[in-house]
């Protein structure tokens, strides 16, 4: 079997300002500087980037994400940032496709495909976004939709950039409702996509990618979630705006 690292995101969404980024690492480090061989990526808000990137530059331990990007390089997009930019601030990785985005702000796949390519050819690691809503859950359609949202999304890229993929599975239904998906539910769902990156690539690649779940991950179900074998990581919205829960979460990943 694959040994696969963990990989702990807090995606803080539209919270926290840049003026609470160095209170927030104080205690997040501290609490959590024993902790080794786990990935650590914080993904705040644009604004909060460069104070986050200034504080964690000589620290190897948390890596830095971005919630959005652009998939022009440059140019009259006026409000956008690309990739370039985010590189420039040391920006290791980016979300793509997160529900909130879809559904809110109009992100179709065909957008999505365009940004894993961008992002990829910038070498930042995309964390892909994808899960169904309830309804879909309860017409048996859940691994339809994710089926579709991979192929679409993943289509052309290389074997290589699809390795280096992250893809985290985020049940709409479970993300900041407080009804998380249960560890065998999950499991089923990561299972599933591997299944789909092996049609699309091949078998190696299928163990190779890490694949996070996300949605009402707290400190309280965290151990149980990421002690399954398919469970490489957690996505974490709202427990992760308290830099001690998100240093819990981190802790429960060690088994
Ligand atoms: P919650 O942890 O608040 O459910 O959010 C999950 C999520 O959307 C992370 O990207």
């Amino acid at each position: 079997m694959y040994l696969r690292k963990k990989i702990i995101a807090a995606n803080w969404k539209m919270n926290l300002t840049s003026s609470e980024v160095a209170p927030y690492l104080e205690t997040f480090l501290l609490e959590t500087k024993h902790i080794e061989g786990v990935d650590v990526v914080l993904i705040p808000s644009f604004t909060s980037i460069p104070k986050a990137s200034e504080l964690l530059e000589k620290n190897p331990k948390v890596r830095l994400g971005a919630q959005n990007f652009s998939f022009h390089e440059k140019g009259a997009f006026t409000g956008e940032v690309s990739a370039g930019m985010l590189r420039d601030l040391f920006v290791r990785y980016v979300l793509v496709g997160h529900s909130e985005r879809r559904e809110l702000f109009g992100e179709t796949d065909h957008i999505v495909h365009q940004k894993l390519l961008t992002a990829h050819r910038h070498e930042i690691r995309p964390i892909l976004c994808v899960g169904e809503t309830l309804e879909e859950r309860k017409n048996g359609k859940a691994k339809q939709v994710l089926e579709h949202q991979l192929k679409v999304a993943l289509a052309d890229l290389s074997h290589e950039d699809l390795a280096d993929t992250i893809i985290a599975y985020e049940p709409i239904w479970a993300i900041g409702t407080g009804c998380t998906a249960t560890a065998a539910e999950a499991s089923e769902m990561h299972h599933f996509i591997r299944e789909v990156i092996k049609e699309l690539a091949h078998k190696e690649i299928s163990q190779k990618i890490r694949i996070q779940y996300g949605g009402s991950v707290t400190p309280a179900n965290a151990r149980e979630l990421l002690k399954s074998p398919d469970i490489d990581g957690a996505l974490v919205g709202g427990a992760s705006l308290d830099p001690r829960a998100f240093a819990e979460i981190v802790k429960a990943s060690q088994g």
